[in-house]
């Protein structure tokens, strides 16, 4: 380890890891190509889009505004953890079956976003989940799909309390 590196252990998506990152890069570097998850997208690069959105501790955050050295002794979630057993989560099986996904670059973050909001809020309305996602762009869909998914996801026992 030089200078300009630090070490950072962490765990993401249920693995611990232990890793040597450059101490200027962002979280978001760490996970696409430090970790190789690419999963999670750069848009903007500078929190407007929401396009790099994963879990830290459970909240919903802009990666590429974090560094990756705030990722030390905290437990990270991104896209490719949603999945179990190589099975769809119920949420992603809505946003497919409501037409939710055209270009597919916003719908990681959304799904991040989502996940962790729906954790905290077991009984939202219309406007409390317009409100909940609305730092995630979407230039294809005109949100109406995505909202109508995350509705219909409320309806299912599994898609609750994040799980
Ligand atoms: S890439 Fe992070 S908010 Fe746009
Ligand atoms: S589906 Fe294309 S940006 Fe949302």
């Amino acid at each position: 380890m030089n200078q300009n590196t630090v070490q950072i252990e962490f765990t993401i998506n249920g693995k611990k890891v232990t890793t040597n990152i450059p101490s200027h890069v962002t979280a978001l570097h760490v996970i696409r190509e430090i970790m190789g998850l690419k999963g999670s997208k750069e848009g903007c690069g500078i929190g407007e889009c929401g396009a790099c959105t994963i879990q830290v501790d459970d909240k919903a955050v802009n990666s590429c505004l974090m560094l990756g050295a705030q990722l030390h002794n905290r437990d990270v979630m991104t896209i490719e953890g949603l999945s179990k057993e190589k099975k769809l989560h119920p949420l992603q099986e809505k946003f497919i079956e409501n037409h939710a996904v055209q270009c597919g670059f916003c719908t990681p973050g959304l799904l991040m976003s989502t996940h962790a909001f729906l954790k905290e809020n077991e009984n939202p309305d219309r406007q409390e989940i317009t409100r909940a996602i609305a730092g995630n762009l979407c230039r294809c869909t005109g949100y109406q799909q995505i909202i109508t998914s995350i509705e219909a996801a409320l309806q299912d026992e599994s898609c609750r309390g994040g799980e």
